[in-house]
């Protein structure tokens, strides 16, 4: 499974690209908003830290636009993803793109209908929001086994299921159970992953034992 980083804060990527667990970033206009920076400088500095897909969201909601955006978003960095909108133009915006050789990630899927429209216009990733599924009571992970399921039919389809609106580490688990490609995950929640409260206690135990041996590791 890949891991993600669902941010555009740059301290926090560099933090965690710091410890080789980060394959890629996400960004998205509220995430861009959240980080009071302009929307390109940002992209070219997670680009230069990350050497996976930074998916760069477009802002507009028209084909022509979502193109024309897409194209001036693709020139930042050879590891630009361009992220659209599961629209009819996203789709064909997406379809522009995935002809011209360029990632895509179509974003804010909610149902296996619309991720079937995404592996069908050649996106690189779709992005099923489980979070803000089970917020409106209904399951989010059983959409991320529809999807894989349905992909699992078609090896003509190359789209990788990305697991977005991560809310904690069990949809990661379940996620990775499932067979999700990626998972994009908010650093607080990557950070939640490593804890575990006998991991501590353990720990504590060994360092006071090894101390008691007065030895050293030389
Ligand atoms: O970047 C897309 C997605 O991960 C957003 O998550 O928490 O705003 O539902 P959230």
């Amino acid at each position: 499974m890949k891991f993600f980083i669902d941010s555009a804060e740059i301290a926090e990527i560099k933090e965690l690209s710091g410890y080789g667990l980060l394959d890629g970033v996400t960004t998205n206009p509220s995430l861009i908003a959240k980080s009071g920076r302009k929307f390109k400088e940002v992209i070219a500095e997670i680009c230069a830290i990350v050497k996976g897909p930074v998916s760069a969201e477009v802002a507009a909601t028209d084909y022509e636009g979502m193109v024309r955006e897409g194209e001036i978003l693709s020139k930042i960095a050879k590891n630009v993803c361009i992220k659209l909108p599961l629209t009819m133009d996203g789709l064909k915006a997406c379809k522009y793109f995935s002809d011209k050789g360029i990632q895509t990630n179509v974003t804010l899927c909610f149902s296996a209908a619309q991720a079937i429209l995404a592996a069908k216009a050649g996106a690189t990733f779709v992005s099923p929001f489980i979070g803000r599924l089970d917020d409106i009571g209904q399951d989010g992970l059983s959409l991320i086994e529809e999807i894989c399921d349905i992909y699992s039919n078609y090896p003509e389809f190359k789209t990788e299921v990305l697991v977005a609106s991560i809310r904690n580490p069990v949809h990661i688990t379940q996620a990775a159970r499932i067979g999700a490609d990626v998972a994009t995950i908010p650093a607080k929640v990557l950070k939640q992953l490593v804890s575990h409260p006998l991991t501590d206690k353990g720990l504590e135990t060994f360092v006071k034992d090894w101390a008691s041996t007065g030895q050293k590791i030389d």
